[in-house]
């Protein structure tokens, strides 16, 4: 039997771009692939890409420019780009980097193995069509191998909200949802190969509407279904639009054990006008009400959010509406961004604020977010947390874990395994993380 051949992947972007580079890591896994850390000992190189905002398009290509050493040393080594990158600009991509071999959008993923052997034969392949075809179905699964004790899954994809900035509905098409049937199989994999916390994926994932047993469920009915999973400890979903926080869903909050106290809300800005400007058909108003009520429901969630500063025609009365809204939601982690004009998003063909000023506005609003995730950091001290540990530290004795509010938590003397859930009362609270002891040894 000849040596396996090799397969380096590198993954910018969300949590969707990691879980499809598992995806397909485990296509290609069928075509006698393994993994490597390395691009160096790669057979083939794949880099999942990431068009959210001009510098994360930008870093392909000065990644993809350092391979060329690399191929001209290895002449079969074979070079992919996939993601969101390869779905906006396509061809445009083997004519600015002539060394790249393939090129592969976020729905056809399942198509790799081919477009692989093609690739082989000296052919440059592209496929950035939106198939018919359920492309989460013919991702082939790899027999059984253990996991660590988190997973993400896709539940959902796409989005058809269109805000004003965003490039996702073009990069990932219209929103979609699994049928239910399927993801329940995916999570029952999933504990079967060690995982103890599966997080829900999807662009908008509240707006999950798959086919269940009784017609569409939402995402609080998949969640419920997913309650009942023996052995999954822990449920998470992200990301969130707050049009689409459904009743029933703000309710499970309150009484599913397994939903973690987490809530990742983004509402970008905090003036009326600019929300409008940007599309996301929700005011202040309505956003600070639809907290209270999730906090009503579950007063001690952790909300996180996303900011955009500096988006066109903002001034500077308009921003300080954001600075007012993020004093009174108090954040428990937040990103924020400055505004990056993205192509063919009708926010590019407006008026652009000062880049100065923008910056100016980041600052600002990031130390305002830092302070208020340090308080809700320090806030944890004295109390007692659940935590699934994830790995060991770095002293001896030392294990490291995730709270029910994802904060980092490091256990000394600690004799827990990766994957044990244990109650963890609260010491200290230091720059990132939170230093804990077990109550009970
Ligand atoms: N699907 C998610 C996130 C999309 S991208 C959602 O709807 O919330 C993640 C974040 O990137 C967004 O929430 C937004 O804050 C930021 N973002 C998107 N487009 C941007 C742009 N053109 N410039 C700067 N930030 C942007
Ligand atoms: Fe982008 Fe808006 Fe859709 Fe989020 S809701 S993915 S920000 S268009
Ligand atoms: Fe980036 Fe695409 Fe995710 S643009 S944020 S990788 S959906």
């Amino acid at each position: 039997m000849s040596a396996p051949k090799k397969l380096f992947i590198k993954t910018y972007g969300c949590q969707m771009n990691v879980y499809d580079s598992e995806r397909m890591a485990e296509a290609l896994g069928g075509e006698g692939y393994v993994e490597t850390k390395s691009p160096d000992d790669a057979d083939m190189i794949l880099l999942n890409t990431c068009h959210i905002r001009e510098k994360a398009a930008e870093k392909v290509y000065s990644e993809l420019g350092r391979f060329k050493g690399l191929k001209a040393e290895k002449p079969d080594l074979k070079i992919g780009v996939a993601g969101c990158v390869a779905q906006a600009e396509g061809q445009e991509i083997m004519r600015r980097q002539p060394l790249v071999d393939l090129v592969v959008g976020p729905q056809s993923y399942h198509r790799l193995p081919e477009m692989e052997a093609k690739a082989r034969t000296g052919e440059k392949v592209l496929d950035t069509d939106f198939p018919e075809e359920d492309k989460f179905e013919k991702l082939k699964n790899r027999p059984k191998a253990k996991r660590g004790p988190t997973a993400f899954l896709t539940v959902q994809e796409g989005c058809d909200k269109f805000c004003a900035f965003c490039v996702v509905p073009y990069t990932r098409g219209a929103e979609v949802s699994r049928p239910a049937d399927r993801i329940l199989r995916e999570a029952q994999d999933l504990v079967e190969r060690g995982v103890r916390e599966i997080t829900l994926l999807g662009q908008n994932v509240n707006a999950y509407h798959g086919a269940g047993l009784n017609g569409d469920m939402t995402l609080a009915q998949l969640i419920w279904e997913l309650d009942k999973v023996d052995g999954l400890e822990r449920i998470r979903f992200t990301t969130s639009h707050p049009n689409d926080m459904q009743d029933d869903l703000i309710e499970a909050h309150g009484t599913c054990a397994k939903l973690m106290p987490y809530l990742h809300l983004p509402v970008q800005a905090g003036s009326d006008k600019i929300l409008k400007r940007m599309n996301r058909a929700h005011t202040a108003e309505s956003y600070l009400r639809l907290i209270e009520r999730i906090r009503a429901a579950r007063p001690d969630i952790l909300i996180s959010g996303d900011f955009i500063v500096g988006f066109p025609e903002e001034t500077e009365e308009d921003f300080q509406a954001t600075l007012d809204l993020v004093e009174e939601v108090k954040y428990g982690t937040a990103y924020s961004f400055k505004y990056s004009t993205r192509p063919g998003t009708p926010a590019a063909e407006r008026a652009q604020v000062d880049p100065a000023a923008a910056d100016d506005r980041l600052q600002r609003l990031q130390a305002l977010l830092t302070k208020q995730q340090r308080e809700v950091q320090d806030s944890m001290v004295g109390r007692d947390v659940t935590v699934l540990f994830e790995k060991a530290g770095r002293f001896p004795g030392q294990m490291v874990g995730k709270s029910d509010y994802l904060h980092a938590v490091h256990v000394a003397d600690c004799d827990r395994a990766i994957g044990d859930l244990a109650r963890v009362r609260i010491l200290s609270s230091g720059a990132n993380s939170l230093a804990g002891a077990l109550i009970e040894k």
